[in-house]
């Protein structure tokens, strides 16, 4: 019963990456939260970050048989990365994309997601608390493809 959590790039800096858009949150302390959370639901997460794409797209490879579902911040690769959303596309678990900043209020160019298509849903613009409200729609979803 994990849930992988998968942090793309720059995300290792949040607390002091740009606090005016992203919160004083550190990625430990959205670590902790998301333990916490589900820990409550009977999960456990399994949290990681990573500033190369190669590797987030090897452990979306892996949540295909290691984890029952799959949150994901893909940072900037949200924006760019097909091979993100092809290696998403072929992860049979749901999957829920989050964001800390609301992406629609940016640079034209953040709203534009290639990974939403292979989402069940998207939490953006409540920060931390995003991460929490994932877990939940995907411990729900989880629950449901089980029925
Ligand atoms: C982000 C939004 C992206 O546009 C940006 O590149 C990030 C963080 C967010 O959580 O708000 O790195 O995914």
């Amino acid at each position: 019963n994990a849930i992988f959590v998968l942090n793309g790039p720059n995300l290792n800096l949040l607390g002091t990456r740009e606090p005016e858009v992203y919160g004083t949150e550190t990625l430990e302390d959205l670590h902790a939260r998301c333990d916490r959370k589900a820990h409550a639901l009977g999960f456990v997460v399994d949290f990681r970050q990573s500033n190369t794409e190669g590797e987030l797209v090897n452990w979306i490879q892996e949540a295909r048989t290691d984890a029952s579902g799959l949150i994901v911040n893909a940072g900037a690769f949200t924006h760019t990365s097909i091979a993100m959303l092809d290696a998403l596309l072929a992860c049979p678990v749901p999957i829920v994309e989050v964001h800390l900043s609301n992406i629609f209020t940016r640079e034209p160019f953040r709203h534009r997601s290639y990974i939403s298509q292979a989402a069940k849903g998207v939490i953006c613009g409540f920060g931390g608390l995003g991460y929490e409200l994932a877990i939940e729609a995907l411990v729900a979803a989880i629950s449901r493809a089980k029925a």
